[in-house]
């Protein structure tokens, strides 16, 4: 098992180009829930830097605007953004790419993702397999402008992420995962840390689901945490970077307070083997979510 590195939720990270990157996020994915712009703002005053958003969240602008208004340099920010499905292809991929800058009012990002592997529901290996490459492509010329410091990829499984390394001439730094306890997709992750991927986390409290698991409670009593940070220190303690949600800032800070105690050996291995539970249900291969709302604004 990979031994943690990290102390404190400032330490970073140094991704395979060198970029530091924060051990731990904010993920903005239906942040909806309750005032997007607040619940933003209030990240950024619990402490947050790194924000995980993605033209499918809508919440670009939101990020933006809470940026601008924080009064803190951008470049103390660490901003992630993602190409949906429908964003995929290389003419398609720049238009997307320059949208999102404006959302954010920014003019870098520090890192871009393809959000999802496959551009629809059933699309046939070639043709997966030959837009993948070109959306990529035009991803290393954006990074060569020096637009973006980190290029990478979201939901991709060994199988996709193989088609970009065959094909690429700069290898992808980070590649976000559904992970979290219960659901650790060990092949993925081995085959990331093979190629010096970064595994990112997202909902990395199983959006709440494995919050209710009595097994999961009893070992965070152990630990005299509450769940949501013994869930967080789980990932952390792998060397996967959390990007958790929260729309309070009690619940905010909790999240980052998870570097004064650690979870042993023994129990992450007991983890780490158990049954697979509390899976969220979207699988890359299988089902990209379907949009609702004309994003491309
Ligand atoms: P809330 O917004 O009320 O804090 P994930 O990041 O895995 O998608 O999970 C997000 C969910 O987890 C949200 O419903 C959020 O609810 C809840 N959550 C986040 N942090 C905590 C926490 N420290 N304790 C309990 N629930 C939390």
């Amino acid at each position: 098992m990979k031994q943690q590195s990290v102390t404190s939720h400032n330490d970073c990270y140094t991704l395979n180009n060198g970029v530091q990157i924060p051990c731990i996020g904010f993920g903005t994915y239906n942040a909806e829930d309750g005032d997007n712009y607040e619940i933003i703002r209030t990240a950024i005053e619990a402490g947050y830097r790194y924000f995980d958003t993605a033209s499918f969240y809508e919440t670009e602008r939101v990020l933006g605007k809470a940026i601008k208004e924080s009064g803190i340099d951008r470049k103390d920010f660490f901003l992630v953004s993602k190409a949906w499905t429908d964003e995929m292809g290389y003419e398609n991929v720049k238009a997307a790419f320059a949208r999102s800058l404006e959302r954010l009012q920014t003019d870098y990002l520090d890192l871009y993702l393809i959000h999802w592997p496959k551009p629809y529901k059933d699309a046939p290996e070639e043709v997966w397999k030959s837009i993948e490459i070109e959306t990529y492509r035009a991803l290393e010329e954006l990074y060569g402008e020096g637009k973006i410091r980190g290029i990478g990829l979201s939901n991709f499984l060994p199988h996709h992420i193989n088609n970009i390394l065959r094909n690429c001439r700069i290898k992808p730094v980070v590649d976000q995962l559904e992970f979290h306890l219960g659901y650790t997709q060990a092949a993925a992750v081995a085959f990331c840390e093979a190629h010096d991927i970064r595994v990112q986390a997202w909902s990395p409290i199983g959006r709440s689901v494995l919050l209710k698991e009595p097994f999961f409670q009893e070992m965070a009593d152990k630990y005299h945490v509450s769940l949501a940070q013994f869930a967080l220190r789980f990932i952390v303690q792998q060397g996967v970077i959390p990007l958790p949600k929260s729309s309070t800032m009690e619940r905010m800070k909790q999240n980052l307070d998870i570097f004064h105690f650690e979870i042993s050996e023994d129990d992450m291995y007991l983890l780490q083997t158990m049954p697979p539970t509390c899976w969220l249900g979207e699988h890359p291969d299988f089902a990209p979510p379907e949009r609702t709302s004309n994003f491309n604004q």
